[in-house]
């Protein structure tokens, strides 16, 4: 079966005056009908991995790879014209933060209207209906009052929620979604949690995971990619995550604060120089 995603060889770099800076270096996985999750500490190239997927690395950075494919077409270095219809339609990216997303000057419920006829063609009054619905099926209870607001009066955990409304309108085959919800409390963070869950088993849709938060990753995703350095150092069903073989996954797991086992000090990771060059070059 073709995998909705397949990445191979991924490399993004940016020239600096020291030479070429890799912030991606060499990263491969395909992603089915599941959450994959892929973890790694800050700085590690996990939004870089993303961002190059969608085509959104801006020179000078330069995106290479032996492949990348959406469901079997390859979409590296396709024209802007070309990718500008694939993104948001076939394969979208839910960022970090919804406030530099969102277009401030314009109500939520139009940008959601707007981008989803941009993509399908329809009628002003069918992407209205179609925005409406999709605040609804992110749990907003009163879209008619939310589609009428602007960006800045809506609540971070809101913001976040139109934008995966933006986002899953059109119906993405992949959806990538960057710590989707390290910035919203637990009740909100779960909510979103499980319209995303909904989401993949219910549209079959493929799910990118971000996030810096293992034991979340764990219980969510069904598979995990481990980032170190630009690289995948492991990679695990997310029910192993704790069986962890990999010294930095080890490391991560043990730097976790746990209710059940409290510390005095969290441990703190020691890196070492063999990690930046696993073994694995090209396929985990
Ligand atoms: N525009 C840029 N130019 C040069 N380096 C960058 C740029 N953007 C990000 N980086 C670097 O790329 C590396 C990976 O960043 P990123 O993918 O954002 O990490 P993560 O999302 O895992 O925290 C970091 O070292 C970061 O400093
Ligand atoms: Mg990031």
């Amino acid at each position: 079966m073709t995998p909705l995603l397949s990445v191979q060889n991924l490399r993004v770099g940016f020239p600096t005056r020291s030479g070429l800076f890799q912030a991606v270096r060499g990263v491969s996985f395909d992603l089915g009908r599941e959450r994959l999750g892929v973890v790694g500490e800050s700085g590690s190239g996990k939004s870089m991995t993303g961002r190059a997927i969608l085509g959104l690395v801006r020179p000078p950075g330069r995106v290479t790879a032996d492949r990348l494919d959406l469901d079997g077409e390859p979409i590296l270095n396709l024209p802007e014209s070309r990718m500008r219809r694939l993104r948001g339609a076939r394969i979208s990216m839910v960022m970090q933060d919804p406030k530099f997303s969102l277009n401030p000057v314009m109500t939520v419920g139009r940008q959601i209207a707007e981008g989803y006829r941009l993509h399908t063609g329809t009628s002003r009054a069918q992407a209205r209906a179609k925005a409406l619905e999709m605040l609804a099926a992110v749990q907003i209870h009163d879209p008619e009052r939310v589609f009428d607001a602007y960006p800045h009066e809506v609540s971070g955990g809101m913001g976040q929620r139109v934008m995966i409304a933006m986002m899953l309108a059109p119906d993405p085959q992949v959806l990538i979604a960057d710590e989707p919800t390290s910035a919203l409390d637990v009740s909100v963070r779960n909510e979103v949690l499980r319209i995303l869950d909904r989401l993949v088993s219910a549209r079959g849709m493929g799910l990118i995971f971000i996030s810096h938060d293992l034991n979340l990753v764990a219980q969510f995703c069904d598979r995990v990619l481990i980032m170190y350095a630009g690289r995948v150092v492991e990679e695990l069903p997310a029910r192993d995550l704790h069986a962890a073989k990999h010294p930095y996954t080890q490391g991560l797991l043990d730097s976790l604060p746990r209710l059940d086992r409290p510390v005095e000090r969290l441990a703190t990771l020691q890196r070492q120089a063999g990690w930046r060059d696993a073994p694995e070059e090209g396929t985990p």
